[in-house]
């Protein structure tokens, strides 16, 4: 019976190293499952340019758009459908709310500063 006291510490010890749902949300945003989030729509959501080409001797951008100011329900649905570019991912509601509220915390950080 003894050895259980000494597995107490651990136990205490994995609580600290239980991620928050923000930083799930990071893990999501940076690595889902295929190309992050974070290659096409920058570092906390704000947009990015992916790529500039002439199509038809025309100056073309293809871009990712901003996603950090939008309400959480075109969120969620944006990622629920077919895009035309943007590659499709089956997240779960779970996985979709942490991305969410990560890039809402990120938002928090930038009017802080
Ligand atoms: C290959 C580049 C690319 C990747 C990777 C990508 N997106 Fe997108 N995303 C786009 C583009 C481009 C659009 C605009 C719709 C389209 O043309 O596909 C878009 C649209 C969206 C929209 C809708 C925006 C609006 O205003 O309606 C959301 C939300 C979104 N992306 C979130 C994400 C999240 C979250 C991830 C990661 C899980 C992700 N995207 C990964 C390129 C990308």
């Amino acid at each position: 019976m003894r050895f259980l006291f000494f597995l107490i510490p651990f136990f205490l010890c994995a609580e600290d190293s239980f991620i928050t749902q923000i930083e799930y949300g990071r893990m999501l945003y940076e690595n889902p499952r295929g190309i992050g989030c974070v290659e096409c729509h920058g570092e906390s959501g704000e947009g990015k340019i992916i790529a500039n080409y002439t199509h038809k001797k025309k100056q073309k951008q293809l871009y990712g758009p901003k996603i950090n100011d939008i309400e959480f329900d075109s969120f969620s649905k944006a990622l629920q459908k077919s895009q035309k570019i943007m590659p499709k991912y089956y997240l779960t509601k779970q996985e979709i709310e942490a991305i969410y509220k990560y890039l809402e915390s990120k938002k928090d950080i930038i009017k802080d500063k």
